[in-house]
């Protein structure tokens, strides 16, 4: 028995004169001689050439879409144009069988939306082993990005009892029975007989935490799945969601933004680097998805250009005021085009106006900082004007938001009295307010949306097409 190699080695060794054993998935089988095998280690498939003289016919019939394969031959330089090498088989072995008229995937273009439902099968295509190789690979980045800067991998908790964004759209975790809630005297839900002995949810983000261990470890990062309970059903919205978290001691809100620029820049340099064929297949999809729309709503770069684009340009930095500057004097807000015309200073930024700035204003990557303290979270340090606050959020093509931090506020009375503000119970809160009283310095974080990112890297317009198994309002299929 010969061992198994993966396509992806044979393919890139390019050695001849060999017998090897490959398996995989049976994308087509043509003239009841040629099969064209996927085992997801790449894009391209290996073509395997059946002796169809020396091959028992009902064998040869069990050969269809979907079926897994092994074969067993010598790799040689390949006849036919389009592969470099093939594997010309002594023995084909059908290992699990595909009935080819119930099989959902034809060797033909099927919708996103199609694919979706039946996304337990939708790895099997390309697009998909395009974009979860991908997604393995910019999670990989970016551990390697933080472990070569020293910073620690901090595992937060999933279930809390904190809201840290103070958002309050969360999902609830309970033992309870939920048809005969207990009350307590005051006829409230009495939590205390539930399994925390309290009220808890599923965390909306690590980073409070992450903050506690930033105050003793100096640079860490969170990296781990966010669930947020709000009704946002957008293509860049999830309901459950990756988001990696770092947070720095000593380091103020440019440091910040330095750390996010290299980090972003890192990260799509290792996949230009790493995945060439995945993205040369990706940036061949959308040129042919957008040939079907109008001029206007094509990107205006294709995608592996938009990423070199990316690498390149410093990202524009500039205030929020600068901003609101911009987007009043600009051409759809006049023209009452945005579906939120902008009115004063003080209104939050919708990913229309986001999605201008970059793409129609600067034609970059923008960092916006120092927000209305209103439209903020809490922690966020106070700017000395009192109206606004040391945050930052990263804007990117076809995305918007894609990143959002702050310097955190380190000064204790100033931070007692935004959580009064935010009617946030300072009891609760004491774990974090102990940093400040013990040892506060200056601190920094910010969270990235780990599937935006990858949205952006794979050119693809729905973010429910870069996670597994997507969660969304109505939807927790698989
Ligand atoms: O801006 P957000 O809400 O910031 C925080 O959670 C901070 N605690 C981060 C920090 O400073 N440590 O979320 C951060 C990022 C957003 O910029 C966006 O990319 C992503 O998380 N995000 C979502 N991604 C997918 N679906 C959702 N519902 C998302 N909500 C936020
Ligand atoms: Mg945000």
């Amino acid at each position: 028995m010969s061992e198994r190699k993966k396509i992806k080695n044979i393919l890139t060794s390019g050695e001849v004169d060999y017998v090897t054993t490959v398996k995989g998935w049976v994308r087509t089988f043509r003239n009841n001689q040629f099969i064209a095998l996927s085992d997801g280690s790449t894009v391209k498939t290996l073509q395997v050439v059946v002796d169809r003289d020396n091959t028992d016919a009902d064998l040869l019939k069990r050969i269809t879409t979907g079926s897994a394969v092994s074969a067993t031959g010598k790799i040689v330089a390949s006849q036919g144009s389009g592969q470099s090498v093939e594997l010309q088989a002594d023995s084909v072995e059908v290992l699990g069988d595909s009935d080819a008229d119930k099989y959902p995937l034809q060797p033909k273009k099927h919708s996103l939306e199609f694919l979706r439902d039946i996304a337990h099968l939708r790895f099997r295509t390309n697009t998909f082993g395009c974009i979860f190789r991908i997604r393995h690979s910019v999670a990989f980045a970016i551990h390697q990005f933080f472990n070569e800067r020293g910073f620690v991998y901090l595992h937060t908790p999933i279930i809390t009892g904190s809201d840290a964004e103070g958002a309050g759209e969360m999902f609830q975790v309970t033992t309870l029975p939920l048809n005969e809630m207990p009350k307590d005297e005051a006829g409230n839900i009495d939590f205390k007989q539930d399994f925390f002995n309290k009220q808890t949810n599923l965390t909306v983000s690590g980073q409070l935490e992450a903050e506690l261990g930033a105050l003793a470890l100096s640079d860490v990062y969170t990296f781990g799945p966010t669930f947020r309970a709000e009704n946002s059903n957008t293509s860049r919205h999830l309901a459950e969601f990756w988001m990696i978290e770092p947070e720095m001691a000593f380091a103020d809100l440019n440091d910040d933004m330095d750390l996010a620029e290299d980090m972003l820049k890192y990260v799509i340099k290792y996949i230009m680097e790493h995945h060439q064929d995945d993205l040369a297949f990706l940036e061949k999809r959308l040129l042919d998805e957008e040939s079907q729309k109008p001029k206007n709503e094509r990107s205006p770069m294709p995608l592996i250009e938009k990423l070199q684009f990316c690498v390149d340009q410093p990202f524009e930095r500039l205030t929020y005021t600068e901003a609101i500057k911009i987007l009043m004097n600009s051409k759809p807000n006049k023209k009452k085009k945005f579906q939120f015309v902008i009115e004063e200073w003080g209104a939050d930024l919708q990913s229309e106006h986001e999605r201008y700035l970059v793409e129609k204003h600067f034609k970059k990557p923008v960092i916006l900082t120092d927000y209305p303290k209103d439209i903020k979270a809490f922690y966020m340090r106070m700017n000395d004007d009192d109206k606004t606050v040391r945050a930052m959020d990263i804007l990117f093509p076809g995305i918007g938001e894609i990143v959002g931090g702050s310097q955190r506020e380190e000064r204790l009375d100033v931070l007692m009295a935004r959580m009064e503000d935010f009617e946030i119970p300072a009891h609760e809160m004491e774990w974090f307010l102990d940093t400040r009283r013990f040892g506060t310095c200056e601190h920094a974080g910010f969270g990235l949306g780990f599937e935006r990112l990858v949205l952006f890297l794979t050119g693809m317009a729905n973010i429910r097409d870069v996670i597994p198994f997507p969660r969304y309002p109505g939807s927790a299929e698989f």
